[in-house]
């Protein structure tokens, strides 16, 4: 294995955890070597989008002891994803104590390099053979792990979507189903033939509010106040939006998790009063932001420098995460 050349999501870990659920109940967990899955072509997850997934990464610590990085607020996260697609829930512990056993058995697969983890990904599947269009009675829990860098370390352009929409009030835009993905994969490639590297969502219908970017949530930082629109069931609760606000609060920065218009993003632009835009995201982690197109027109940002206040974040999260700082929010699972 090369962990000075890894790419994101090409490497998959030794072993893997399976769980099925069947007859109403869950049975055994097993953790066994990472194997293809043998499933029937009628399986349900195949057709009508009952998949959930969660994203999450296990940092090697500066003594060498391995961390899952807030597993609690990932597997309440995963249960309400599930719960909205009807999906059966594992319960926590086989969670937990799952993901502690897979990490321990393949700690060796943790990069130690700065800026690399192990990325974790628990996920369940409707495994039922059937072809009617219902609610699967079946599931398999399966996690698999894979040595990843930082997504972007380079500032990315973005842009404002306004013809097409991820989420809309009343859908499933706060859970982590597939089809989120599916959908979206379109108008990012139209960004992408246009020059952009992702496409930043606008609420359905008005489209004239910011929502989220595409595995990341949107932050600004207008007038030295960390801004981000707030939680709703169209924004994915991102764990490390949550952990930034609270990194940010502590260090003093004021913080506001509040509507974003089109019309006052430009306005920041035209009147100078941005400094700094980021996606937030356990991928990526912190990503700048440096083009972001409105309408059209492309609006730029400083460049990006040590001193933003994303970069100090940025820091202070690495830090909390490899025991080089203290753990003050209890957010570390240390195995
Ligand atoms: C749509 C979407 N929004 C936001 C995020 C960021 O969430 P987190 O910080 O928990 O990775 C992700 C990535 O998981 C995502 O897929």
């Amino acid at each position: 294995m090369d962990f000075e050349h890894l790419e994101f999501g090409k490497q998959i870990s030794d072993h893997m955890l399976v769980c099925d659920y069947f007859n109403e109940q869950w049975h055994e967990a097993e953790i066994v070597p990472f194997a293809h899955l043998s499933l029937s072509p009628a399986t349900l997850a195949f057709h009508y989008g009952q998949t959930v997934f969660e994203g999450m990464k296990a940092f090697r610590m500066q003594d060498g002891s391995a961390n899952i990085f807030r597993i609690d607020k990932h597997y309440d996260r995963f249960v309400r994803s599930l719960d909205r697609m009807c999906m059966a829930v594992p319960p926590r512990e086989i969670f937990v104590e799952g993901l502690k056993q897979l990490i321990n058995l393949d700690r060796n697969w943790i990069p130690t390099q700065d800026n690399c983890a192990l990325y974790l990904r628990p996920f369940v599947i409707a495994t039922e053979k059937f072809l009617g269009v219902r609610v699967s009675t079946d599931y398999r829990f399966i996690i698999i792990t894979s040595p990843v860098p930082s997504t972007f370390a380079k500032a990315i352009k973005l842009k404002v979507e306004t013809d097409y929409i991820r989420a809309a009030p009343g859908g499933t835009g706060f859970a982590k189903c597939g089809g989120n993905y599916g959908g979206a994969f379109y108008p990012t490639q139209l960004a992408r033939q246009q020059g952009y590297d992702q496409v930043l969502w606008t609420n359905a219908g008005e489209n004239n509010f910011i929502e989220e970017s595409g595995m990341m949530n949107i932050m600004f930082v207008i007038e030295d106040k960390l801004i981000t629109p707030p939680l709703s069931d169209t924004i994915l609760d991102g764990v490390t939006r949550d952990s930034l606000l609270t990194i940010a609060r502590t260090l003093g920065y004021k913080t506001e998790e509040r509507p974003v218009s089109l019309d006052e993003l430009e306005s920041s632009f035209r009147n100078n009063t941005i400094s700094e835009a980021f996606g937030a995201g356990t991928a990526a982690v912190v990503a700048p932001v440096k083009t972001i197109s409105i309408h059209g027109t492309d609006f730029h940002l400083p460049e990006y420098s040590h001193e933003n206040l994303s970069a100090k974040l940025k820091l202070n999260l690495e830090q909390i995460r490899t025991g080089r700082a203290e753990d003050i929010y209890g957010w570390n699972s240390i195995i």
